[in-house]
């Protein structure tokens, strides 16, 4: 097979991120921009975990319909069916069995023998292919596993009706050309295996996620698991781009093709830095604000001349928008349109008009809107119209020798106007307690942070924080030319998570 097969697992490893939570709607979200990217599967959620992630998988299993719709199970009766029952209604459905196999996990966490895990993995895969034919095995901490036993459990998985066989680097320890050796032993010594997908699972504790991947791609490994923006549980997991274009790329080399549509990576990419609240560094491949910039002169020159003497891809290939209009108070909505599309936006006639009339507002601000300050008004908007309550008015009062004081007025769920105004330390801590008179959700604030979407004085203030409630962290975002309204819009939207996911809980 010359088709690398992308497994995304951003909804469910990259989840796992600590303060990654995503609510219903947002990881539906993702599920329809990942369809339009192009993977081949999504690995929706772990449904046995929250009655959250069982209804996120169900909603996503029904509604995208293109991908394979995977949901994650442990190795045990429960999981299975519940796992089943989330992803039943997906036109192409898989089961994700995993259960630990290197001596580490059976003798220091689980407490069994190499001989009640194998019947365990074989017993678990043929209960969950009594649901489907599609069924993926991963032995977990694979790369720690004696080669030897870790043959013996891919040959009884398959024989049991496996047809993905996934090697997890679970702990993210292996070496290229070591993990690469244990794809190549698979192929010598499972003689079943030309019956079931190698598919490979690399975590980055060691910065090596990609470099195994593709190793294990180059000795014949056909599926791929990875994340956009490589976020996941510790330092993350493969980075989908990053695989993705590497292959692209160097088709020279690996002689490869995905199925990836990659004008829509930049996209993926802006969207789950949004939703998660994980800001993609300046640096990352592919995806980070300097990937495509050239700052020396050399290298400028060079671009100038002929863009292939510095530039190794054309950013427009990942859907890095070039364009060079500038957006202003004069702009008419028929241009706002045409830069929405190229910038991936094709909105309702209701959503372009709620947000022509919002960069309205912004251009009376700011003289110049950039590309930056689009998606964040975009963003800006999506928040808005999952919310419970609505800011309606924030009023804020401070300076050196005043006393901090707010005023804040909310619009509730049945249209009521709640209002109320509170002292605090600060004009920031004035808000939250104005907020919180109004809405007394127990909270704790564990993040918060300020950023200017683009440079100049004008520029839009970006806040993110996060907030702890019963051991779960909400995300929220806030973006406005006043930094205030940008603070209180970005509780707002934390504690608006907060709500929606106490009602799915009941
Ligand atoms: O890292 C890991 O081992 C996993 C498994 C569940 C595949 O995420
Ligand atoms: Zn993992």
């Amino acid at each position: 097979m010359d088709r690398v097969i992308i497994f995304d697992t951003t909804l469910r490893d990259g989840e796992q991120a600590a303060g990654g939570t995503l609510n219903i709607q947002e990881k539906l979200e993702i599920a329809r921009q990942l369809e339009k990217l192009g993977v081949d599967v999504i690995e929706a959620g772990f449904p046995i975990s929250s009655p959250g992630d069982f209804e996120a998988v169900r909603l996503i299993a029904k509604e995208v319909r293109t991908p394979v719709i995977c949901a994650l199970a442990h190795a045990n009766p429960q999981a299975i069916d519940r796992a089943w029952e989330a992803i039943k209604d997906a036109a192409h459905p898989r089961i994700h069995v995993f259960l630990s196999s290197s001596d580490i996990h059976l003798l220091h966490q689980l407490k069994k023998s190499r001989e009640e895990i194998l019947q365990t993995s074989r017993d678990m895969v043929a209960r969950a292919k009594k649901y489907t034919d599609d069924i993926e095995f991963s032995p977990m901490d694979a790369s720690r596993t004696e080669p030897r036993y870790m043959y013996q459990v891919l040959e009884a998985v398959i024989d049991a009706g496996a047809t993905t066989v996934n090697i997890p680097d679970t702990v993210g320890y292996a070496i290229p050309q070591e993990f690469g050796d244990r794809i190549s032993g698979i192929f010598k010594h499972v003689p079943n295996i030309s019956k079931a997908v190698i598919s490979v699972h690399c975590h980055d504790d060691l910065g090596l996620s990609v470099a195994n991947s593709l190793e294990a791609v180059r000795r014949g490994a056909r599926q791929v698991e990875c994340t956009v923006n490589g976020i996941g549980e510790r330092a993350g997991n493969a980075s989908l781009e990053e695989i993705v274009m590497a292959i692209k790329t160097r088709k020279d080399f690996f002689n490869l093709n995905t199925n990836i549509n990659t004008t829509q990576i930049y996209k993926a990419s802006r969207l789950v830095s949004e939703l998660t609240g994980f800001t993609v560094q300046p640096n990352k491949a592919i995806v980070g604000r300097n990937a495509f910039r050239h700052q020396s002169g050399i290298h400028q020159d060079g671009v100038i001349k002929m863009p292939i003497t510095y530039e190794i891809m054309d950013p427009k290939t990942v859907g890095i928008p070039s364009s060079s209009l500038v957006l202003g108070k004069l702009s008419g909505r028929h241009a706002f349109k045409e830069r929405l599309l190229e910038l991936g936006y094709s909105l309702s006639e209701q959503d372009l008009a709620r947000a022509f009339q919002a960069f309205k507002e912004l251009a009376d601000k700011k003289k110049e809107v950039t590309d930056r300050d689009i998606e964040s008004l975009i963003a800006q908007e999506q928040r808005t119209v999952s919310e419970v309550y609505h800011l309606d008015l924030v009023q804020v009062s401070c300076g050196d020798k005043g006393m901090p004081t707010a005023t804040v007025r909310l619009i509730g769920p049945d249209g009521k106007e709640l209002a109320d105004a509170s002292l605090g330390t600060g004009p920031v801590d004035a808000v939250y307690k104005a907020i919180n008179r109004i809405l007394q959700v127990p909270n704790k604030l564990t993040e918060f942070t300020v950023k200017s979407v683009t440079e100049g004085i004008d520029a839009i203030g970006e806040v993110l924080i996060r907030i702890e409630s019963g051991g779960i962290t909400y995300t929220g975002r806030g973006a406005d030319t006043d930094i205030l309204v940008a603070s209180a819009k970005a509780y707002m939207n934390a504690l608006n998570r907060l709500l929606s996911a106490k009602k799915v809980a009941g």
